[in-house]
């Protein structure tokens, strides 16, 4: 039987890191009411103790969300959970997230430090979180460039703690996917009561590997995704949302499910873009404006025959407004016969020839050709085979 995996939604809190992309709290609402609405599992709405403003988006992100688990983020520090617990206090269902680095680099060259001290100060956040809310997650920080052994250590401390779901972050997208998921792999089989947990995949996109090392956690017992809309995050972002409900859904062979609304896929990444003023590359997976645009002679031909030649996923299924043949000085003879189609003409084969080359004479001039061209250079045509 197919196996639910949790979309945890971190668009609000580690995609609102990058520069630039600060929201005010009206457009968080609205964002935040898009995901409720989209179907993820647990919003991250923010890291409460980070700033006044942000306490009170993830309180009133609580207030307003109706099915979401509502989460805030902290340090293992007793203020840190003191605040995320006010703040997500409202939430009909609240989970405070906390966590420490773990890597010998985190552990010896930030927190300066030693591992056993790591452990002990995991293992009383967990602790002291539990006294607000039943629902913990532990976060080891850098996990990806953490020795198995005593990430294995920590994690099953902190799980015999009362931690619900244990969040493995590739903190700096090191990793790669094979690693990432017999790192999954290895917790899985040594870590004492860790069948009765979540294990979550957080990962960076460094070196654009971040939906392939969530797919391969996924495939090695991972039950939860972390991810962000479009992939937006600090540096190169993190894993993109989109990305990983679509792989699942796509592949039969991944005895998986979400429960995302895929078809509002699209209008989410519109929503996220515009508020966060951070544009989408065209060729973007799933939501970029070329995600279902044909441009190439060969491909065009063949989607006009059968779409699923050059498309594995339906448009409508993401709510994109269809597959769309752009024309283009590589374009063939098929698509411009289709796109004159569309505006209302119908060219003989020989019409066809004629306009096709004076086509790719314009399309090699100004690159691509709208309908508008399309009807001037038809236009000429008809005129001049009815005076000739
Ligand atoms: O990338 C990371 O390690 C994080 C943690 C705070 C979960 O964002
Ligand atoms: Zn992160």
């Amino acid at each position: 039987m197919a196996e639910k995996i949790k979309i945890f939604d971190t668009t609000l809190r580690d995609g609102e890191q990058v520069p630039g992309c600060q929201l005010h709290k009206d457009e968080k609402l609205r964002v935040a009411a898009a995901l409720d609405k989209l179907g993820v599992d647990i919003i991250e709405a923010g890291f409460p103790i980070s700033s006044p403003a942000d306490f009170d988006s993830v309180k009133s992100i609580a207030e307003q969300t109706e099915n979401a688990i509502v989460c805030g983020l902290t340090r293992a520090i007793e203020k840190d959970i003191d605040v995320a617990a006010e703040a997500v206090k409202p939430a009909r269902r609240s989970r405070i997230h906390t966590g420490i680095g773990t890597s010998d680099l985190h552990v010896f060259t930030k927190l300066r430090t030693t591992k056993e001290d790591v452990l002990d100060r995991a293992v009383a956040a967990v602790k002291y979180a539990k006294k607000y809310v039943e629902d913990i997650e532990f976060y080891a920080e850098d996990a990806g460039r953490t020795d198995n052994e005593y990430l294995a250590r920590v994690v099953e401390a902190v799980v015999k703690a009362g931690a619900t779901v244990v969040n493995i972050p590739d903190t700096t997208g090191y990793c790669l996917p094979d690693e990432f998921g017999a790192k999954i792999r290895y917790l899985k089989e040594n870590v004492k009561g860790i069948d009765k947990v979540d294990i979550s995949a957080h990962c960076h996109n460094d070196l654009g590997l971040a939906t392939a090392n969530a797919i391969s956690a996924v495939q090695n017992g991972a039950t939860q995704v972390e991810c962000t809309i479009n992939g937006i995050g600090e540096r190169a972002g993190n894993t993109s949302l989109e990305e990983v409900v679509m792989i699942i859904n796509q592949h039969d062979d991944l005895p998986f499910y979400t429960g995302i609304n895929t078809q509002m896929l699209t209008d989410i990444s519109h929503l996220v873009s515009e508020k966060m003023r951070m544009p989408v590359q065209p060729n973007k997976a799933i939501v970029g404006a070329n995600a279902f645009a044909h441009s190439s002679g060969i491909h065009q031909d063949g989607v006009l025959k059968n779409r699923q030649n050059y498309e594995i996923i339906d448009p409508a299924m993401v709510g994109a407004n269809g597959s769309s043949i752009v024309l283009t000085a590589r374009s063939g003879r098929a698509a411009l016969n289709y796109r004159i189609e569309k505006i209302g003409v119908k060219l003989t084969k020989p019409q066809l020839d004629e306009v096709y080359q004076e086509f790719l004479l314009l399309a090699d001039r100004i690159c691509m050709v709208d309908d508008e061209d399309l009807k001037k250079l038809v236009g000429d045509y008809v005129v001049t085979n009815i005076n000739s």
